[in-house]
């Protein structure tokens, strides 16, 4: 089967039971600044999980794009891509688990017939101390479908001790049997959905235990001990609770949400555990073989680190994340610098970055007709960042090499790992894996202070540059900076919480500071505002920074642009009473220090919708 038959198999199947088919979403989540990267097909569906109404009701299903950027350094084996495509359906309060489990054994045995005496399901052992009750409802459906094809199903306990005992139905606790976009329960924020789930794997056969010298040779076989015989092919999750300070409390309504890796399912088909033998790689394989001179099987880890990542480069390009040196840039730099590193090793010399990606382009535009539409942008990035990293990748290697040999202990010093970095372009973790390769370790924390070292040596030549002498001035500027937070909260309280910080230009002179906001302002609002801001410095608050991560930031309600900084640990500066705004600093330690009166010289359009402020403390 291909993947395409595979794909349109699954939505047909799911339309037949009143579901709407709806197309993946991006690549980069819309509105979640929790997450860089959409990672399962459940992501851009928790607002209808929680009960607000989907406009297209309450059955849903689809193959989502997904991203996985933690298993980069997975890939180089059989299993394992960053990329995949998700197959999803859901129940936004409507079907349950009958339903869910008989659909998905209708699917597997008789749409695509695989056989069901090799496929194994894991239900959730309950557990005492969240007060949810092990799942005997599975098992009971579970039971009933296997019987009805004269298979016997026996449900065991304790397999990760006591091995397969001649079971078909497992019970696992919460590590394996439970799901949340945050994992386990204990990891789970207030307010985060999850519930128990019920997982499906396919056995490749007990001669494909394959890792003879692994820590798994002498262990009892059971299909979550990772050893290569079975494979996770699908996880229905019964998506029922919400996390509450009082404990686990049911949500408002019952859901399904499934989640099935494509290519998995697809190895299953095929009979045989390595995705990369599935078509969807057939041709970018074959050009790779042809560019290198060598064969896949005598250099598996390297295709497929390859293959891999320039599927998902090319992919993640297309929704917008060129390679660079922040966020989602930065990964997608990874990818490619670590593909090329790979082809390096296989003698790969010239460009071929792009010719990879117009063979997936290819594959893909029936189902992704986006990539099409893309390709200009996607051929062009890929040559860009291959062209600058293939100029300096072997004198850096070279340097490495150097590096290794009058290395007397066993860590690269973070100097040399800094040097790699600016000089050779080499990421931080492609010299951690090349001194892995080599038994070593790298200083990261040495690396982090270099990094840090430049960043302010560059920043002060900017600002050098720019301000002309800023450390004579920097006392006032701080106090402006400081006296600007003031302003921006005083703006807010009068005019509304629709007035956000859109621009700012400090001077030892003056405040320049844009808003949105779209009318002019009153003489009346102007004085409330230097009201609210001189009120501030005479009462000599202290301000007082805190630091933690932007999800914390906006649950505390501090303002800033939440947009931008995905995930990132940022500085909340807050002033008890009259102000609380994410911001790098400096401020002064009390408003006090603040040394004069504020007061706003000209209100004016700066453009459409965004008003400019001229002030000044004197
Ligand atoms: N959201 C579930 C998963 O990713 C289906 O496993």
């Amino acid at each position: 089967m291909t993947a395409s038959e595979l794909r349109t198999k699954y939505l047909e199947f799911f339309k037949e039971q009143g579901h709407q088919i709806v197309p993946s979403g991006s690549l980069i989540p819309e509105n979640d600044p929790t997450t860089l990267f959409t990672g399962s097909g459940m992501q851009p569906m928790i607002p209808y999980l929680m009960g607000e109404k989907h406009p297209l009701g309450g059955r849903i299903a689809d193959s989502q794009k997904s991203f996985r950027s933690g298993d980069i350094e997975e890939v180089g084996d059989n299993r394992h891509t960053t990329f995949f495509e998700m197959l999803g359906n859901w129940s936004l309060g409507d079907y349950f688990k009958k339903e869910q489990i008989g659909w998905m054994f209708e699917f597997l045995t008789k749409e695509i017939g695989l056989n069901p005496e090799k496929i194994y399901v894991t239900v959730f052992r309950g557990d005492e101390s969240l007060k949810i009750p092990r799942d005997n409802e599975s098992v009971v459906y579970w039971q009933k479908l296997f019987k009805s094809i004269k298979v016997e199903a026996l449900a065991v306990d304790n397999a990760e001790i006591g091995g397969m005992q001649n079971g078909r139905i497992f019970f696992y606790p919460v590590e394996k049997n439970w799901w949340s976009r945050a994992g386990v329960p204990n990891n789970m924020p207030l307010g985060e959905p999850g519930g128990p789930d019920s997982e499906m794997f396919w056995d490749f056969g007990a001669e494909l235990k394959i890792h003879e010298n692994s820590i798994w040779r002498n262990k009892p076989c059971h299909v979550n001990c990772d050893c290569g015989r079975f494979l996770e092919i699908g996880n229905n999750v019964f998506m029922q609770y919400i996390k509450t300070q009082a404990g686990f409390e049911i949500l408002k309504q019952q859901n399904v949400d499934f989640g099935g890796g494509l290519e998995r399912i697809l190895a299953a088909t095929n009979g045989n555990p390595d995705i990369f033998l599935t078509d969807i790689f057939a041709k970018a394989k074959l050009e790779i073989e042809k560019l290198s001179g060598k064969k896949y099987e005598d250099n598996k880890e390297a295709f497929q680190i390859i293959l891999d990542h320039l599927r998902a480069a090319t992919f993640l390009i297309a929704d917008g994340a060129y390679p660079g040196n922040k966020d989602q840039g930065y990964f997608v730099r990874r990818l490619i610098r670590r593909a090329v590193r790979f082809a390096h090793k296989l003698e790969i010399e010239k460009n071929f970055c792009s010719d990879i990606a117009k063979i997936y382009i290819k594959y893909y535009q029936d189902a992704y007709p986006d990539l099409l539409e893309k390709s200009k942008n996607i051929f062009e990035e890929l040559e860009k960042e291959e062209n600058k990293f293939r100029k300096t990748l072997e004198k850096g290697l070279k340097e490495f090499e150097k590096t290794v040999s009058s290395e007397q202990g066993t860590v690269i010093n973070g100097k040399a790992v800094f040097d790699l970095y600016a000089t050779y372009g080499f990421p931080l973790e492609l010299t951690e894996e090349l001194a892995k390769e080599n038994n070593l370790e790298i200083d990261k924390k040495g690396f982090e202070e270099e990094l840090g070292k430049h960043q302010e040596l560059s920043r002060t030549a900017s600002a050098g540059k720019f301000k002309g002498g800023l450390a004579d001035h920097s006392e006032k500027i701080t106090q402006l900076h400081t006296a600007t937070h003031l302003m921006l909260a005083g703006l807010r309280k009068i005019l509304g919480e629709n007035v956000h910080q859109k621009g700012s230009n400090i001077t030892e002179e003056r405040i320049r500071f844009d808003f949105s906001h779209s009318d002019k302002m009153t003489e009346e609002q102007k004085k409330v505002v230097e009201e609210y801001v001189n009120l501030a410095i005479n009462s000599k608050t202290d301000v007082v920074m805190e630091e933690m991560t932007l999800s914390e930031a906006r649950e505390k309600g501090a303002e800033g642009a939440f947009e931008n900084k995905y995930g990132e640990r940022v500085k909340v500066y807050s002033i008890a009473g009259f102000s609380n705004e994410i911001c790098g600093g400096p401020h002064v330690q009390n408003t006090g220090d603040i040394k004069g009166v504020f007061k706003i010289k000209k209100e004016e359009s700066s453009s459409a919708g965004v008003r400019r402020i001229k002030a000044v403390v004197e």
